[in-house]
This record gives structure tokens, C-alpha cells and sequence, in this order.
């Protein structure tokens, strides 16, 4: 069911300088940082030829991602993120096969403009997973 990896999420205490990372060392192409206060986060895009890194930095109070960097102080990957033709039809499908759904199960506008979920990492190899309706 799942299709493409739509992208890989770095949760990081500092924007700028996994920025130059990214950029400088590993030369990768890099978006201005882009604030999404809904999520608490500040986002840079680094794209790549067939997906993309999301780098987050936690943005106001309570960010979803401030425990995860309380628990990992270098930052390390926070969720990876799967495309899927109709997010309802995922929905239904995780529930049915025992998977948890976070939150209340309804779509989620995500950081791309599209409808998202997330699924518990507990149910998917110790992984946050994302599912995007692409
Ligand atoms: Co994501």
C-alpha cells in the first residue's frame, strides 16, 4: 500500500547550524527555514534527487518535538514519513490490522499543504511514521 518515502524528519536543537551541515558539508540543496507555528516547529527542506530531509527545530512552548530532543540532545531522526493514495482507506487499514492511530484518526493538514497521519511508533519498529496522502 505505501508508495514513495516522502521524507525523512531530523528533529534539531539548532536550525542554522544542521542548515550549514547539510548544505556546506554534505552540499545538498537547502530551503529558507520556514516557521509552521500549528506544528511548533521550524522547518528547512533539504531535497534531494528522490526524497527530501525535513530538519525541525522546536518553534514556541510545547512543541511536539521538545521531549524527543530532551531525550536525544544531538538530535536524531524523529519520524520517517510514506505517501499513500487515499489517507482514509491507510486510516481504516492500520485500524484494522490493531496499528494505533495518534490523535483522534482525522487527517491532519501537514507541513506540505497535505492530508497526514501518524502512526505509533510502538506499532511500527520503534518508529514515528508519517503517512501522507500524496
Ligand atoms: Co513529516
Amino acid at each position: 500500500m505505501i508508495g514513495r518515502l516522502n521524507h525523512v524528519a531530523i528533529a534539531v536543537n539548532d536550525l542554522a547550524a544542521a542548515t550549514a551541515t547539510y548544505r556546506d558539508t554534505l552540499g545538498a540543496e537547502v530551503s529558507p527555514p520556514q516557521a509552521e507555528p500549528d506544528h511548533g516547529v521550524t522547518v528547512v527542506f533539504v531535497n534531494l534527487p528522490n526524497t527530501k530531509i525535513e530538519l525541525l527545530e522546536p518553534l514556541g512552548d510545547n512543541s511536539p518535538i521538545a521531549k524527543f530532543l530532551e531525550k536525544n540532545p544531538n538530535g536524531g531522526i524523529h519520524h520517517v514519513c510514506y505517501e499513500v493514495d487515499d489517507i482514509i482507506a491507510a486510516r481504516d487499514r492500520m485500524r484494522a490490522a490493531g496499528a494505533r492511530v495518534l490523535g483522534d484518526g482525522e487527517p491532519r493538514i501537514g507541513a506540505h499543504g497535505k492530508p497526514v497521519l501518524f502512526l505509533h511508533p510502538k506499532d511500527f519498529c520503534g518508529t514515528l511514521t508519517e503517512l501522507e496522502q500524496a
